[in-house]
């Protein structure tokens, strides 16, 4: 359960993508299904920290020691998260963070960051960011094109500073939430993992109704979007790996029931209010 591009990074640096379901819980990659999972083959584990909220990495990294594995965290959608202790970029050998527009950290255009704890990595991943270069106009390997924008990182470091109190933000319209809507319809609301710090990139609700909720709510003048309606083992561009529906039920029940509600640094108690009023009568509606 992830955005296509965990798979697409898999592809373009020459792996196989080999597809684990997620926890009925956190939607994150489920520790005893990537351990039936691993093969003689596997070299990384790839979780995802899904809508803000880590994956069990004390478990992952239990199971990654076992098997010698490198982790890899997808951390695009989790800047500032944390879960017994570890924080997210900070718990596997590398991570990604996004700071696409919407993103937590967001930047005025398409920008990203890597994290890595080891020297010869990151020298490596600085070369190829600029075409494999060590020095100017000398290269050791083939690289690409994937600087950070200066105008970019001019954006993210004047936010920066202000992650901390969005992401508090976020957690009190998640708060609000939470209270609010408990028991209305048959919403199924994010679950509350012990010990973890969500950050609550997005809110997700479940419903048999996702659509029709979704519809329900533009009529009021709330938006809304699907995270994500197409589990990208089901999308066209996976289909040669050979999974057919049905074969990852917990991702594919969460992408038939997803909905995210408003939710972003600022919003108002009148707007979370007008939310819930909305969805409250669309329930009530019978
Ligand atoms: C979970 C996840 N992984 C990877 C990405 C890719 O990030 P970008 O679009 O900045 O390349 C995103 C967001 O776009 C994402 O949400």
């Amino acid at each position: 359960m992830t955005f296509i591009a965990t798979f697409e990074a898999v592809v373009h640096a020459g792996g196989r993508v080999v597809v684990v379901d997620v926890d009925e819980d956190d939607a994150c990659l489920d520790p005893a299904r990537a351990a039936a999972a691993v093969g003689p083959n596997t070299r990384f584990l790839l979780p995802v920290h899904l809508y803000g909220q880590m994956a069990d990495m004390r478990a992952l990294g239990s199971l990654a020691a076992k098997h010698d594995l490198t982790i890899i965290e997808d951390a695009c959608q989790a800047h500032g998260a944390a879960r017994d202790g570890l924080g997210a970029g900070g718990a596997g050998a590398a991570a990604a963070f996004s700071f696409y527009p919407s993103k937590n950290l967001g930047a005025m255009g398409d920008a990203g960051a890597l994290v890595l704890d080891d020297e010869d990595a990151a020298a490596t991943a600085r070369a190829l960011r600029e075409h494999g270069q060590t020095s100017t106009y000398h290269s050791d390997q083939v690289g690409m094109t994937s600087r950070l924008d200066t105008l970019q990182a001019l954006v993210l470091l004047r936010k920066l500073p202000l992650l901390e109190r969005w992401n508090a933000e976020r957690a009190q319209a998640a708060s609000f939430y939470a209270e609010a809507l408990q028991g209305v319809g048959d919403l199924r609301l994010p679950a509350r993992v012990a010990g973890a710090r969500h950050v609550w990139h997005v809110y997700q609700v479940r419903t048999r109704e996702p659509e029709a909720l979704g519809a329900y709510l533009a009529g009021r003048g709330i938006g809304t979007k699907r995270h994500y309606p197409e589990p990208p083992h089901l999308s066209s561009a996976f289909a040669g790996l050979g999974h057919p529906a049905g074969s990852f039920p917990v991702a594919e029940t969460i992408a038939s029931e997803t909905l995210s509600l408003p939710l972003f640094p600022g919003i108002t108690e009148g707007q979370l209010a007008a939310v819930v009023d909305a969805v409250v009568d669309f329930f009530a509606r019978g």
